[in-house]
Order: C-alpha cells, then sequence, then structure tokens
C-alpha cells in the first residue's frame, strides 16, 4: 500500500502553492501559470498554506509578503523551522519599492528569491520553470538514492547469507568425510564381533562377558550418534542450498528443519518451536531465498521471545497461494514503527546485534516470488509475519 501510494505521488504533475490574501492575485498567477506543466493551489492567508504543505509535496511556494494576521516574514520562518517542510523553495512577491533591509530580511526569513510587483509575465514563468526543473532533478535523485539504498541492503544480505552458506556447506562438507569411515567402520567392526559372539558365547567368564556386552552396547549408540550427525549434515546441506539458484519444488517442512537446526542454539532451552506443516507438503520456490527468508522471521521472532517463550511455525497452501507465518511469544511489532520495518537499514536493535536487512530483504524476496508480506498481532500480544506466495506457478512449473 504504501509502495502505491509513493508511486502515485511521484507520477503526478509537480504542484506549486500561491499564497496571497487577494483572491484576485492569485487569479492572475493562476491565469499567468497556465501554461506551465503544474498545478497551482491557491491559499488566501499564512495560516491555509501552512496546514496545505503537510499535505502534500509542493516545487515552489509563491508567498505574498503583506498579508493581515500572519505576513509572509512570519509563514517562510515557520515553513523553515518544520523539518518537514524546511527544504520547500520560497518566492516572495512584493512591491518595487520594498526597501533593502526588507529584502534582506525576506532572504533572512528563508526566502530563496524576489518577484516584483507588478508581476512580468515572462520572469515569473520562467523562475517558475528553474524551480519546477529543480524540484524535477531533486525527485530524481531521491528516487535514486532509495534504489541505490536497496541494492546496497540487498548486497550486503546476500553477501552475508552466500557467505553463511558457503560456511555451512563446507562445514557439511568437512564433517561427511570422516563421518563416512566412521560409519564403515562401525559397521564392520558390529559385523565382526556379532560373527564372533556365538564362539565366545559360555567361554568367556560372567565379568569378561559383561565387559563384551557393556562394549557392544556402547557400539550401537555410537550407530546412534552417528545417525544423528548425519542427520544434521543432511539438514545443514539442505539450509545452504547453494547448487539451487533456480525455482524449484522444495519440501517445506525440510526447509523448516534446517532452518530450525540453524537456529538450534539459539532456542534450546528457552524457546519452545511448534510447527504445524499442512498440505501440499512441497512448494515451487527459490530454495535459497526461501530459507534466508524463514531464516530472517525466526531470527526475529528469537530476538522478540524475552527470556522464555514459543515460536508458532504454521505452513499451509490456501486455494491460490501457500501462508507460512511465524507467530512469536514477544511484546509485538509497536504501531508507531509497523511503516518502517520494511525500510533498509531500520532498526531498533543495538548496534552490532541488527543491521535492520531482515524484513526488507524477506519483503524483496516474496515479491520475486510475487507473493505478499503481512505484519500482524498474535492473539497473546506477540508479533506475526507471515509470507504469502501464490500457488498458480506451482501449477505452471510442475504439470
Ligand atoms: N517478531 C518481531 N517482534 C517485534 N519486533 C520485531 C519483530 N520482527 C521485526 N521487528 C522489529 O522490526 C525491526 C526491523 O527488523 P529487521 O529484521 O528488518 O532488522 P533487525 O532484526 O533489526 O536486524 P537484522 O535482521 O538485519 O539482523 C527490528 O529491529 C524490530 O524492531
Ligand atoms: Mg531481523
Amino acid at each position: 500500500m504504501t509502495a502505491n501510494a509513493a508511486i502515485a505521488t511521484h507520477s503526478a504533475r509537480p504542484a506549486i502553492i500561491a499564497v496571497d490574501d487577494v483572491e484576485a492575485n492569485l487569479v492572475v498567477l493562476d491565469a499567468l501559470l497556465a501554461d506551465l506543466d503544474c498545478e497551482v493551489v491557491r491559499a488566501t492567508s499564512g495560516n491555509d498554506a501552512l496546514r496545505l504543505i503537510l499535505k502534500r509535496e509542493f516545487a515552489l511556494m509563491l508567498l505574498d509578503v503583506h498579508m493581515p494576521d500572519m505576513d509572509g516574514y512570519e509563514v517562510a520562518h515557520l515553513v523553515r523551522q518544520n523539518p518537514a517542510t524546511r527544504a520547500l523553495p520560497i518566492l516572495f512577491v512584493t512591491a518595487t519599492h520594498n526597501t533593502e533591509a526588507n529584502i534582506l530580511r525576506g532572504y533572512g526569513a528563508g526566502a530563496v528569491d524576489f518577484l516584483f510587483k507588478p508581476i512580468d509575465a515572462t520572469i515569473l514563468r520562467s523562475k517558475v520553470r528553474m524551480f519546477l526543473e529543480l524540484h524535477e532533478g531533486r525527485r530524481a535523485l531521491e528516487n535514486a538514492y532509495k534504489d541505490l539504498q536497496h541494492m546496497q541492503a540487498q548486497l550486503i544480505q546476500s553477501a552475508k547469507m552466500s557467505s553463511l552458506g558457503e560456511l555451512v556447506a563446507g562445514i557439511a562438507h568437512e564433517i561427511n568425510n570422516p563421518l563416512a569411515f566412521a560409519s564403515s567402520h562401525l559397521g564392520t567392526a558390529q559385523r565382526n564381533l556379532a560373527q564372533l559372539e556365538p564362539e565366545l558365547r559360555g567361554v568367556l567368564s560372567s565379568s569378561s562377558q559383561e565387559r563384551w556386552d557393556r562394549a557392544t552396547n556402547r557400539l550401537s549408540e555410537m550407530g546412534v550418534g552417528l545417525e544423528r550427525i548425519r542427520d544434521l549434515v543432511l539438514k545443514l546441506r539442505t539450509f545452504s542450498r547453494l547448487d539451487e539458484g533456480d525455482r524449484k519444488r522444495v519440501n517445506v517442512r525440510e526447509c523448516i528443519d534446517s532452518v530450525l537446526t540453524i537456529f538450534g542454539h539459539r532456542l534450546r532451552g528457552r524457546i519452545e518451536v511448534d510447527v504445524h506443516v499442512g498440505e501440499p507438503e512441497s512448494i515451487d520456490c527459490y530454495p535459497a531465498l526461501f530459507n534466508q527468508a524463514l531464516s530472517n522471521l525466526l531470527s526475529n521472532a528469537i530476538d522478540a521471545v524475552p527470556a522464555e517463550g514459543r515460536i508458532v511455525i504454521s505452513a499451509q497452501g490456501g486455494e491460490h497461494e501457500y501462508v507460512l507465518s511465524v507467530t512469536d511469544s514477544g511484546d509485538g511489532i509497536p504501531e508507531a514503527i509497523r511503516a518502517r520495518v520494511l525500510e533498509p537499514f531500520f532498526t531498533t536493535k543495538p548496534v552490532g546485534q541488527g543491521t535492520g536487512l531482515g524484513l526488507s530483504i524477506t519483503y524483496s524476496i516474496v515479491q520475486k516470488h510475487g507473493g505478499l508480506l503481512h505484519i500482524g498481532d498474535a492473539a497473546g500480544g506477540g508479533a506475526t509475519v507471515a509470507i504469502r506466495i501464490p500457488l498458480q506457478s506451482t501449477v505452471g512449473a510442475c504439470p
């Protein structure tokens, strides 16, 4: 919604505000500017003007100096005082006989230029045109800056994630080799011992037999331990998914398990996690990005739970979309910051703890999937953040 509103404002014609207590003067100004590509908004008092400039963006204020109640100097002063309107250029419209002291006073109050009555149409139009161009240039710069900031945020996060992915994949690989020979040697040792057992039965003293039994028991426990390591390695590999840059079908439960494995140390003994996965079990997505989005939501949920608490991860498909939500028992996202949490680098966490990129990147990941991100309140007061991905593409991609 915010993004659409911003686009609508940016694509609209630029507007200038003309402030004069004499309606007839405003009519003249309007007529003189009729052929310029801008909208002229009229204000008949300083108060009127101050109210209007808070409501929308203006490229320029044409401000009459002599007005009852609040004169032009005072209006200009108040415009400059408010951070929201400080950048608005002010063009004072004043009588030719004005003294130099008054003109200096105007500049002091925040004027950027003067226009003298009776107004010359050519001068007026050329000055207004110049301010419109300046405004357009500034808007283009602002957009370019926002794009740059967004790209920088994405680069930082993807570098962070890909180095994490590489690290995890590397560790998985390093564990895998010794794991393979330990498992294989264990199997050989168990088989050999099993073959020896009938020969030794009745030959061994009871204490040696006890030792034998203990040793074989320990060996099968080692087998259980190695099985767990194998499971862990598999999850680490599922998490990293560096080789899977393309859109493909993934099992959601496996994704959730792998992410939970990575976050195990931050959860253990403190946070209970409930996972509900419904139908369909598999969806069509970019696996590495999907894991990244889930990791970001889970990381926020963990940070939000103060001491002990609970996190619920739910995943389920509807008729048209797949919904994955992470709900925590923290304090929720305050209404006052909700509009800003998707901004890159917005964080309420201490320096070094949060970069403010998690949700903005999650938002772009969801957008890449053609979906939506929804931030809401959990029944118990915590936050619930859901990603909704359309299922149509699943049908198309996997007939
Ligand atoms: N589950 C949540 N509960 C409460 N506040 C949250 C939650 N998720 C996000 N927030 C708020 O939104 C802000 C932005 O979140 P985001 O994930 O973008 O950045 P971060 O967590 O601060 O840093 P990073 O994710 O880069 O480590 C957080 O600092 C926090 O204030
Ligand atoms: Mg975060």
